[in-house]
């Protein structure tokens, strides 16, 4: 069956953050959302059916996970990324935001100094700071167009930290991180005792070409240290479900962190989040097969279009997801007049990408994940506002 990306659905008043939200954010309901990270794609058949199926039945009463949560679970762990995993290793979490936020307060008392690697997506930050803890900016290096860690700042910057929350594939950059870098990010980490919280909601969205390492799966020493947030809302288009999944594979990090979830009582989660997970990855390869494909083809679309008629903007191409971050430095101006580019000058909802972190100063992030006639409209008035300038 072939799916169709190119159908325009519209999302206005049905309380899409992506649509709704837009009064609020930029006083205008009138730009084309191409923000929040979700998919303007309808979410996959079988996710919808399973939902259905189970409301059917017509009592929502208190629910077990449905019986092949954690063997689905752990399939789609080994076939797609050749990570083995026990069943014992696995806990539901309401999202993987929350599950952050648990993991910070879990692994770290008030005051501690906590790393992320800037640019990054925006709720790192407040995981951190909303929750008493000091923020340590590791800033990644920007280098032939893309995002790499410098590793001498670091291994200096990690010394006193207690915790690294760790972002692979990397938001907003697109970074998949080799295995070679993964290993000496873990030893590094080892070796300070620090905690890492590996964020790898993107992991299933690599795009051809490029292999995600399960951050666990690198070396005994990262396994040791390391807790794994996972989720398929993202590669299926379902985040407003609050479905995610925390792997821990250390037996004393493990206790630690379930004991906590258990505290609040967030272990037990939501019978659609089961049944939709089940049916995303017993069901649904072909979908994500094709829709990733649909996601390439708009990143060459909009890499070749911005190359041909849009000077000063260089896009980073994304080696997963279907963020591109848009370097716009070449434009010459300050980020706040970029800023208003794109918003009175085109008419376009981006992230600026001061959103996450100072050195996103000069980029945009643009959210690919739209039906190409949506994104040719939104590049050709990209165009001729930046002629005007
Ligand atoms: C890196 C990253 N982590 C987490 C999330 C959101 O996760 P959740 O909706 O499960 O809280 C996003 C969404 O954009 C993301 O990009």
């Amino acid at each position: 069956m072939r799916y169709n990306f190119d159908e325009e659905i519209d999302r206005r008043n049905s309380g899409a953050v992506k649509t709704d939200l837009l009064g609020v954010m930029w006083q205008r309901r009138d730009l084309l959302p191409l923000w929040v990270a979700d998919m303007d794609f309808r979410t996959p058949q079988p996710v919808l059916s399973a939902i259905k199926k189970r409301c059917e039945h017509e009592i929502l009463g208190y629910s077990l996970p449905n019986r092949q949560w954690k063997s689905s679970i752990i399939k789609w762990q080994k076939t797609q990324h050749d990570w083995s995993v026990e069943a014992n290793q696995i806990s539901f979490v309401p999202g993987v935001v929350p599950a952050l936020a648990l993991a910070v307060n879990c692994f770290s008392d008030k005051g501690d100094k906590i790393m992320v690697q800037t640019p990054v997506y925006h709720p790192f930050f407040d995981v951190v700071e909303k929750h008493g803890r000091t923020l340590v900016q590791n800033p990644l290096l920007f280098e032939d167009g893309q995002f790499r860690v410098d590793f001498d700042k670091f291994a200096e910057q990690i010394k006193d930290c207690s915790m690294l929350l760790f972002c692979s594939p990397h938001n907003p950059g697109g970074r998949v991180w080799d295995a070679e870098t993964i290993r000496r990010v873990a030893e590094i980490c080892k070796e300070n005792n620090v905690v890492v919280v590996v964020d790898e909601i993107h992991a299933d969205l690599t795009l051809p070409g490029f292999c995600h390492k399960p951050f666990a799966s690198v070396s005994s020493a990262a396994k040791d240290i390391c807790v794994t947030l996972c989720s398929p809302s993202k590669t299926f288009n379902m985040p407003a479900l609050s479905n995610a999944y925390v792997i821990v594979q250390n037996d004393l990090l493990r206790k630690e962190m379930f004991d906590f979830i258990e505290k609040f009582s967030l272990h037990y989660g939501n019978v659609f989040a089961f049944e939709a997970t089940v049916a995303a990855y017993t069901e649904c390869e072909e979908w994500r097969r094709q829709m990733l494909a649909y996601v390439n083809g708009n990143i060459d679309f909009v890499c070749d279009f911005i190359e041909k008629n849009v000077h000063g903007i260089k896009p980073v191409r994304p080696q997963a997801s279907f963020l591109v971050f848009l370097d716009c430095r070449g434009l010459g101006i300050p980020h706040e007049q970029i800023v208003r580019l794109f918003v009175d000058g085109a008419g376009l909802a981006l992230n600026s990408g001061t959103d996450f972190g100072e050195n996103g100063a000069g980029f945009m992030r643009l959210n690919v994940a739209t039906p190409r006639a949506v994104l040719q409209k939104a590049l050709e008035s990209l165009k001729l506002a930046v002629e005007k300038l």
